[in-house]
């Protein structure tokens, strides 16, 4: 089927209690895997494409091999650009197919943020592209914050309202103190924050750096509006651990399909749990 619609996946699972997974690719098995188990879930599914990644795969071969994906699967498949550092980005995102940005503008000062993403979804909504924004600082674990800083970093709910009315997103990332890679210690998530955020702007919410969160805070969560979910360094792990233990094992191997494969199947077993997590299981 053609590519499924960013906004509609959102808005139904904002509606019904469930989150769909945005899973990055890095390359075709990954978007092999991420795509077969969606199929055999039958859940909708978002695949994430970084500017790295686009670097990395080249941005023809990202938007071929998801198209590609998408026309053999039977449950909707959308292809996204993760952390959109710029206009120009956006422009040619879409001009190689990409269905939904999200333009970052965290790290800008509240005002350029609002300006910035409001430019975006005004060149994205008349071509039925869909947007996502981001407020506040999602940072890494190499971040170590102190408690003041970390307050600092977090969305502030009276801005999300602004953003979210001024800007016209689809979808709105609230920094809540998620990171991206794996946690040092157990996240310490901002519920209040986010249950203010989802009162105020009303639209489907988005949790960056899904990897380590445990089960308990993401149906939490999800319980609080959030429709989206962002997972990477988990599948990372996962592909690379088994690639790493067949490579112990067997210093003999050199045909990269005896352990590109086992590294595919890692990310499957890693996403389907997810999947199964986030309730979006059946939902297609
Ligand atoms: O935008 C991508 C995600 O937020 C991924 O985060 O690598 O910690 O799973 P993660
Ligand atoms: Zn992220």
């Amino acid at each position: 089927m053609p590519f499924g619609s960013f906004k509609a996946a959102l808005e139904d699972g904002f509606k019904n209690g469930y989150a769909v997974g945005q899973f990055n690719i890095n390359n075709l098995e990954w978007t092999q895997a991420i795509v077969e188990v969606a199929n055999e879930e039958n859940s909708p599914v978002i695949l994430g494409a970084s500017e790295g990644a686009i670097k990395y795969m080249g941005i023809e071969y990202v938007g071929a091999i998801a198209k590609a994906a998408a026309d053999m699967s039977k449950v909707p498949i959308i292809l996204h650009l993760d952390h959109g550092s710029s206009y120009d980005m956006i422009l040619k995102c879409i001009r190689y197919g990409f269905t939904s940005v999200m333009i970052d503008g965290s790290h800008y000062p509240l005002e350029e943020n609002i300006a910035l993403t409001k430019k975006v979804v005004e060149a994205c909504h008349p071509l039925g592209i869909h947007v996502e924004g981001e407020l506040g600082r999602i940072g890494g674990v190499e971040d170590d914050l102190t408690v003041d800083a970390r307050e600092a970093a977090l969305v502030r709910p009276e801005e999300a309202e602004r953003f979210v009315k001024e800007t016209g997103v689809d979808a709105f990332a609230p920094a809540i103190g998620s990171q991206h890679g794996h946690y040092k210690g157990k996240p310490n998530l901002a519920f209040d924050r986010l249950e203010k955020v989802r009162d105020l702007t009303g639209i489907p919410l988005v949790l960056h750096g899904g990897t380590g969160i445990p089960d308990e805070d993401i149906r939490h969560a999800i319980s609080l509006g959030v429709a989206k979910i962002n997972v990477n360094t988990e599948n990372q792990s996962a592909f690379t651990n088994v690639i790493r233990e067949i490579f112990d094992r067997d210093k003999e191997v050199y045909d990269p399909r005896k352990y590109l494969g086992p590294g595919r199947a890692a990310i499957k077993d890693a996403v389907r749990a997810k999947i199964r997590l986030f309730g979006s299981a059946g939902r297609a």
